[in-house]
């Protein structure tokens, strides 16, 4: 296969619009207009593009000077997300908890993780496992105590590692004080706290909105002769975000924790905030969900626009703390996804893009289609390939033969895109799903209630595999997830040792990305862009350009670059799989193999 570079790459080539002729996605306006200048210097057309490319992304991020180019620490970040139950259990009581995180910290440095993302760790009767907070402002006795935050907080500092917690913002637990008080009586202090309403009529709630959790999204309370509202598990009350004295308090709690040490929130479920007032039936759609539902489009309460000005408010208090948020941004598309920049990117720095938890299949043109979208919007993009909710990348990627390899090469791609990557913990050790086999077993409540179409989320939140040991080193107990017989291979101890396991692959992209300034600053260039089986892009910042080429296919593929003829003169490769190599203007690529290489004129 010949693959050639843009023209704006290639040394001396004069017409600078010919190879942009039809781009494959929207430019921004200014680089457009850039497309339509002829240069004939390579050093003026890189200078250009770059200095247009960069001067979009800050003006999108919002950003202070930070670094030479404006950036922040977040936009520099590899941050990590650790499902607390499961990372490091200190205490022997079968559930992870923060000092054995703390205990894990020097691991983390290694690898090169800059953030890590803890999800709730606050006081809960754990009905969805933290997401039901009872209190905002202290920790779970389960995880340890404020003591023990502080201290994880300055062990993390020292090592030069940020702390991100977990902001459950559209509900609390049925178990928080304010809910308590509110459900006591129609005239409470924070009744208007919540969301309460009369049914239609006898036995019947007052409309058609459906939990995602599984049945009516409304429960009649006989206390006060009401129904209360809950997106999520009935143990999880809506919270009213109408009402100033709510904004009021979890605006206060943000600070609260900023105080403390934390550098930014996970806002969870940000989509559900609001909800339409006159409370109208959604439209019902053909067909029904994994919980045996009916499909309805959720129009009236969910993805409402006045989501942006809680968004707002969130991210002013952040700005008082040089605070980061992330967003748990469920969207269709990238439209959908820019606006949770803000309009004047005064809202999220990180929305979450989780279009390539879609893909679920090796398709250069699927990923290159999303990167594309995401890169033209402008923002800093944040990548994600699974999290506690999505089963593992290395199961949805895998073909069952190669999964290794796979592993290998999505972290390569995600490694290596403009943005900022937020791993899932074990996702560098290669981690499996261990779905529970049978409905007795299922520790989540969605899997209860949907089984067996829907199997829950206890597969991919399994204990994190340390070593062979027994419960893979991470705990002395049994644990409260089963650890998954892939434990024996995929651990912390034996792949630290093995220079190509996965793990050694994720520190040696990890550790390029923090020193290449191509990667860290540069703009996305995708290259070759109709090849079936190999995905090939270039990073480009000033003079400075990263190959990096990844073959999505079982079979070996060959690609000529014709280095030479761009004027290219030195192919540095920088991290490759197995044989993966170059060797003149051609690279060959073993099957999923990967090659990242530095190119210089
Ligand atoms: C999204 C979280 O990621 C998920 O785990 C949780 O169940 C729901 N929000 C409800 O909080």
């Amino acid at each position: 296969m010949i693959a050639t570079f843009p023209t704006r790459l290639v040394k001396g080539k004069k017409d600078y619009t010919q190879d942009f002729g039809a781009p494959a996605h929207a430019e921004p306006a200014s680089r457009t207009e850039a497309m339509r200048v002829h240069r004939k210097s390579f050093c003026i057309l890189i200078c250009l593009t770059l200095g247009i490319l960069q001067a979009a992304t800050q003006a999108q991020s919002g950003s202070q000077a930070g670094d030479p180019e404006g950036h922040e620490w977040w936009q520099h970040a590899v941050f990590y997300e650790i499902y607390p139950r499961s990372f490091a259990d200190s205490n022997n009581d079968g559930v992870g908890d923060l000092n054995g995180i703390a205990s894990r910290l020097d691991y983390l440095k290694e690898l090169g993780i800059d953030a890590i993302w803890i999800s709730p760790c606050f006081p809960s009767p754990q009905v969805d496992f933290g997401y039901d907070v009872s209190d905002y402002e202290n920790i779970d006795p389960m995880y340890g105590t404020l003591a023990d935050f502080d201290n994880l907080a300055s062990e993390a500092k020292e090592r030069g590692i940020r702390i991100i917690l977990d902001f459950v913002v559209n509900h609390t637990s049925d178990q928080h004080k304010w809910f308590l008080d509110s459900k006591s009586s129609r005239t409470s202090e924070h009744r208007d706290w919540y969301i309460w309403r009369d049914g239609k009529g006898p036995g019947q709630p007052p409309n058609n909105w459906i939990s995602t959790f599984g049945g009516s999204a409304w429960k009649f309370d006989p206390t006060t002769n009401q129904y209360y509202y809950h997106y999520f598990y009935t143990a999880q009350p809506d919270l009213n975000w109408r009402n100033p004295a709510v904004e009021k308090a979890m605006l206060d709690t943000t600070r609260w924790w900023y105080k403390r040490g934390a550098s930014g929130f996970r806002l969870d479920a940000v989509n559900t905030l609001f909800e339409n007032p006159s409370l109208p039936d959604n439209p019902v759609l053909p067909g029904k969900n994994t919980q045996g539902d009916p499909n309805t489009d959720e129009k009236y309460n969910k993805k409402l626009p006045e989501i942006h000005d809680v968004m707002r408010k969130l991210r002013n208090a952040a700005d008082e703390s040089g605070a980061v948020l992330i967003g748990e941004t469920w969207t269709k598309n990238v439209g959908e996804l820019k606006e949770y920049y803000g309009a004047h990117n005064d809202e999220l720095q990180l929305p979450m893009d989780f279009l390539f938890t879609t893909v679920d299949k090796l398709s250069p043109a699927e990923f290159r289609r999303q990167i594309a979208g995401v890169d033209a919007i402008g923002g800093w993009p944040t990548y994600v390939l699974s999290n506690h909710d999505k089963v593992r990348g290395y199961n949805r990627y895998g073909d069952g033969k190669h999964n290794d390899a796979i592993a290998k090469l999505m972290a390569a791609l995600f490694l290596t895109l403009r943005g900022s990557p937020i791993l899932y913990y074990g996702e560098e050790l290669g981690m499996e799903n261990n779905d529970p086999k049978r409905k007795e077993d299922v520790k989540d409540p969605i899997g209860r209630t949907g089984w067996p179409k829907e199997k829950g989320r206890d597969g991919e939140r399994t204990p994190m595999q340390w070593d062979e040991s027994e419960n893979a080193g991470f705990s002395k107990a049994t644990p409260w997830l089963p650890v998954p017989p892939s434990y024996k291979t995929h651990n912390v101890a034996d792949e630290a040792k093995d220079p190509n396991s996965i793990l050694s692959f994720y520190k040696a992209v990890i550790a390029l990305r923090h020193t290449n300034r191509a990667l860290l600053e540069g703009g996305y260039v995708p290259l070759n862009e109709n090849d079936q089986n190999v995905l090939s892009y270039m990073r480009v910042y000033q003079d400075q350009m990263v190959l990096v080429s990844l073959n999505m296919s079982g079979t070996q593929q060959k690609q000529d670059f014709e280095f030479s003829k761009h004027g290219m003169s030195s192919v540095k490769p920088l991290v490759a799989t197995g044989k993966s190599s170059a060797k003149g203007d051609v690279v060959t690529l073993e099957p999923y193999g990967v090659f990242i290489a530095q190119l210089s004129h």
